[in-house]
């Protein structure tokens, strides 16, 4: 019984881990400090801004002529299909199908 409860307690902290950890898929080119950039711009406080915009970051013309600004649906567009929300953008990422994986990242990134 013992070992059951412990594999249990094992098994839910795995699961626990992969859903904070889901911002892992952006944090290879992004980080989530102020003018820090990296492959792609910082998310520094990026909930409600206009896109293309920190400073220090060389945008593609596609990104900097949007007239997007990053609300979740914006975000959460973007992160499922970037080159449809940004034709001829530059992000290297294919995008998120799972809708429950794109909100746990949004959430992660504009609850600074
Ligand atoms: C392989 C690198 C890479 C990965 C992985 C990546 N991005 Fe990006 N991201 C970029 C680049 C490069 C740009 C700039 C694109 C442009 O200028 O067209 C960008 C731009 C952005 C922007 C616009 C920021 C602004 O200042 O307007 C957002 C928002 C964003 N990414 C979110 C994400 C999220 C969320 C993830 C994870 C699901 C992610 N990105 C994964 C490289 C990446």
């Amino acid at each position: 019984m013992k070992y059951l409860i412990a594999s249990f307690f094992l098994l839910f902290s795995i699961v626990g881990l992969a859903k904070e950890n889901q911002f892992i898929q952006c944090a290879s080119c992004h980080s989530l400090e102020k003018g820090v950039h990296g492959l792609g711009p910082s998310l520094y406080k990026i909930k409600g801004k206009q896109a293309g915009k920190q400073v220090g970051f060389r945008y593609s013309s596609a990104m900097k002529r949007s007239s997007i600004r990053w609300t979740r649906s914006n975000m959460d567009k973007y992160i499922e299909a970037p080159q449809s929300v940004i034709p001829g953008g530059r992000m290297p990422y294919s995008g998120e199908p799972d809708e429950k994986v794109r909100k746990q990242i949004i959430d992660y990134i504009f609850s600074q």
